[in-house]
């Protein structure tokens, strides 16, 4: 048998959900999810009204939706404070002594929050943020890493009605300072440094670079996480404040009380702004707004998960990305869920870490991404065969296709071929789950992410927008609002119409293309526009162009990906040098560093070429298709009519990398 027919056979296999897992799961047959999907857009005011009382409202909604696109209000005249869905809801059940955050730390220490102390310090952290002059909104910026304060200062953040704006402690000086300067936030809540690796990525120093240029910036608070004799910092006097300090100071009465019982907003304020690449050199601050959103990743944590109140549920993401926001914070704690989170590196200090904490804390549901499935497939079985993973009972993945070997992997070595495992497909700009297999209620087929969420009509479609035949690829698109969707991008509404909802008549874009197979499932191949998703991380090559281009030794600079066995995809970089200027590792390094500096560590390119020139089109149109070819090693078999020398490509292919 063909290696191509043998892999289309795995493909196709089956894996349905055992029954004693479906005998207890909340939707329990495909019969259930089809008529609840079908509910859900047909009568959608019903459908919300029903799943939503759980949430605290102070002034119910009145219409579901209203809109005239790409403009869409949802739960038209609620007004509601997010975090009282979050938290105090839960302060009147048995969920007040519930944990509601285990952590723990990468050195080794752990802290378990319940929703009473949780609520607590948030209530104070809301105060503070009062008394240092924040509103309701206001910006707020967190440049923070994996620690509970993260979550607290999300929370007070909408408690006030500020619209946070996370940026990944991941992220350069320059990345923080533009994203800042981009939303006008107010404030800035940092701490002294982080733990990566046994390393300290020391997020306050990084934060004064950046405020040398970022005057919108009055206020700085400052976590204390590392301690002074690893990490000293320098207090600005009148700016920096510390973390500490705040929480034990009393705060003012009338902030005291105001976070107490805080005011409720428009169901259409917004709650945050978080940056994502696209595919021009500037990121996007897609804007996400309250009720819409908490409604979506509320019906989604307590579906897709299959929640239940013992379950301890991991997400390993970083809360500098949607899967934090969603699946850390506002999701679970929405449904009143027990959250692991965890600050460090998963091979640190060994390859068993992840499965240390599952074991140690009891981790029932697992969500993380295949970059980190192939990263341990690639460790060894050894690491996870040591510990007792026998609490798990559902496992997710998210942020990339799966391939169906890492899917397997993750099935028989982790999930014991006993727990189910959902793919979950969304974006930064869905703000929940769009496609997946409800995990009682449907077999799953390794590779493919599923069928439609609750409140999603999606299709696959050619350019025009005409629906695609079974298994014909095609574009991804969703052809009705839906309540988590973004609403805009930061300041530029022109920018939001035209990448999301003017590429393809009445439908919003995702930006994927995709096919659906005979029995309605989903394969999601992945961008078909120039954002390359690079070990999870949302890569824009306009964004590193433009990076290396701002190095005072290159003239020209193009970005493609290749597929890689770890990451997805590598960063591959071809370069042109201005006159003069010299090739050689020297630059090779400088300019590694350089993107370091300009975006973070993350982005570095996997391969650095220097080329005399690069491959264009008449009309000038760099031909990245070609270099893709290129970068790949693979034979250049597209159409190259168009290429105005082919000289350029021969060079490319017999240059040394
Ligand atoms: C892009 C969105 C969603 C949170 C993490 C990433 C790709 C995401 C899957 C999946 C295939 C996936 C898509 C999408 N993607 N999940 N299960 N199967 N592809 O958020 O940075 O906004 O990236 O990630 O290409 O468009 P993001």
């Amino acid at each position: 048998m063909s290696d191509r027919i043998e892999s289309r056979l795995k493909e196709d296999r089956r894996f349905p959900p055992s029954k004693s897992f479906s005998d207890r799961a909340r939707v329990a047959s495909h019969a259930a999810y089809e008529s609840m999907h079908r509910q859900s857009l047909e009568e959608p005011d019903v459908f919300w009204r029903e799943h939503t009382t759980e949430l605290v409202w102070r002034e119910p909604w009145t219409k579901f939706s209203e809109w005239s696109l790409p403009t869409a209000r949802f739960f038209v005249g609620a007004r509601l404070n997010i975090t009282e869905s979050c938290l105090d809801r839960h302060l009147a059940t048995p969920h007040r002594t519930k944990a509601a955050l285990i952590w723990e730390g990468e050195p080794g220490d752990t802290r378990t929050l319940t929703y009473f102390e949780l609520h607590r310090h948030v209530v104070r952290m809301a105060a503070a943020l009062t008394d240092l002059g924040v509103k309701a909104g206001d910006r707020v910026a967190i440049y923070m890493g994996m620690v509970p304060e993260a979550v607290v200062a999300m929370l007070a953040c909408a408690r006030l009605g500020a619209p946070h704006s996370v940026i990944f402690g991941g992220f350069s000086s320059d990345a923080l300072r533009d994203r800042i300067n981009d939303c006008g936030a107010k404030v800035l809540l940092t701490q002294d440094g982080s733990w990566r690796r046994g390393n300290i990525v020391p997020l306050k120093k990084m934060a004064d670079a950046a405020l040398e240029q970022a005057p919108t910036i009055e206020k700085v608070v400052v976590l204390k996480r590392i301690g002074h004799d690893r990490e000293p910092v320098v207090m600005k006097e009148g700016r920096d404040v510390w973390w500490e300090d705040l929480m034990e100071r009393p705060a003012s009465p009338t902030s005291v009380a105001h976070a107490r019982k805080p005011d409720a907003f428009d169901a259409e304020h917004p709650l945050f702004v978080l940056y994502t690449s696209g595919s021009t050199g500037k990121p996007k601050g897609v804007q996400h707004t309250t009720a819409g959103y908490l409604a979506g990743v509320h019906l989604s944590t307590k579906y897709v998960f299959d929640l239940r109140d013992d379950d301890v549920y991991w997400c390993t993401a970083d809360i500098g990305w949607v899967t934090g926001h969603s699946y850390i914070v506002y999701g679970p704690l929405s449904c009143g869920a027990t959250c692991m989170m965890y600050e460090g590196a998963p091979n640190f200090p060994d390859w068993s870490r992840f499965w240390q904490i599952i074991e140690r804390h009891g981790v029932s549901i697992l969500y993380t991404a295949p970059t980190a499935i192939r990263a341990f497939i690639r460790a060894g079985d050894e690491w996870p065969k040591k510990h007792d993973l026998s609490s798990l009972r559902l496992l997710g993945s998210v942020g990339e296709p799966i391939n169906p070997e890492a899917w397997m992997w993750y099935h028989r070595v982790i999930g014991a071929e006993r727990c189910p495992i959902v793919d979950t497909w969304w974006q930064t700009e869905t703000g929940a789950i769009m496609l997946t297999t409800l995990p009682g209620a449907a077999f799953t087929k390794p590779g493919s992410t599923g069928l439609p969420f609750f409140g999603v009509d999606i299709a696959v479609v050619k350019d025009r927008g005409e629906p695609c035949a079974p298994n014909e690829g095609g574009k991804l698109v969703v052809r009705r609002p839906w309540p988590s969707m973004a609403r805009t991008l930061w300041g530029d509404d022109e920018r939001y119409r035209k990448t999301y909802w003017d590429v393809i008549p009445d439908v919003y874009f995702t930006g994927d293309g995709s096919r659906r197979d005979e029995d309605g499932y989903f394969w999601v191949v992945g961008r078909i526009d120039d954002v390359l998703n690079v070990a999870g991380h949302r890569i824009g090559t306009a964004e590193i162009e433009s990076a290396l281009v701002s190095h005072p030794a290159v003239a020209e600079a193009a970005a493609v990906g290749r597929p890689d066995d770890l990451k997805g995809q590598a960063l591959c970089v071809f370069v042109t040098l201005k006159a003069g200027k010299k090739a050689g590792r020297d630059l090779k390094d400088a300019l590694a560093a350089h993107i370091d500096r300009e975006i973070g560590k993350f982005a570095r390119p996997d391969v650095i070429r220097f080329t005399d020139s690069l491959p264009k089109t008449r009309s000038g149109k760099i031909m990245r298709r070609l270099l893709k070819e290129v970068a790949s090693g693979g034979e250049t078999k597209g159409d190259t009519t168009t290429l105005e020398d082919f000289s350029v490509l021969a060079k490319l292919r017999t240059d040394e990398e």
